[in-house]
């Protein structure tokens, strides 16, 4: 496997809504090579998400690894590596908190953005079953963050101010409580 290059703000795939995961493709060698480049690049880059589009592939599927202990969100709750595909969300409360927001793809950046704070996500899971899951706080914020990638949407499309957009050294100059 390798690590790939991340499609940067500006390249037009970005904003192209991402076609449905046809279930023939999951666990083919395609699939698994895909798969295994996400995970490459996404360790490489050190993130905690990242959509297929992103690298220049427009399906509807996404990684997720949240690791244990300090990360450059804070410390946070784990989850381990996860591949959701063809995910839905539902929003359970439209009550929304804001978080500082960064994105492989905007790289220096981070912005503020306030979503819904309470979702549940349907996805297809890599043994093609149906999976349904509950979330809360930045874990709610970072799944829409992903799935938004796979309808051409950005973080900087859901901020409502611009002031609130800010390099990575002043966030943490000015910007980190
Ligand atoms: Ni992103």
């Amino acid at each position: 496997m390798a690590t790939r290059q991340i499609l940067r703000m500006g390249h037009p795939l970005l904003r192209k809504p991402a076609q449905r995961v046809d279930t023939d493709f999951i666990g083919s060698s395609e699939y698994r090579h895909l798969v295994g480049d996400m995970v490459d690049t996404l360790h490489d880059y050190g993130g905690i998400g990242l959509a297929a589009p992103q690298i220049g592939e427009s399906i509807r599927l996404a990684i997720i690894e949240i690791p244990a202990g300090p990360t450059r969100y804070g410390d946070l709750d784990s989850m381990p590596l996860t591949v959701f595909i063809n995910p839905h969300i539902e929003i359970l409360d439209p009550a929304t908190t804001g978080y500082w927001e960064g994105c492989l793809s905007i790289p220096g950046l981070r912005g503020y953005v306030e979503r819904p704070q309470h979702i549940r996500v349907s996805y297809t899971d890599e043994e093609l079953r149906q999976q349904e899951i509950e979330l809360r706080g930045f874990f709610a914020t970072v799944f829409q963050h992903e799935f938004d990638h796979l309808d051409g949407c950005l973080y900087v499309d859901r901020m409502t101010d611009s002031r609130n957009l800010v390099f990575e050294l002043e966030y943490e100059n000015y910007h980190l409580v």
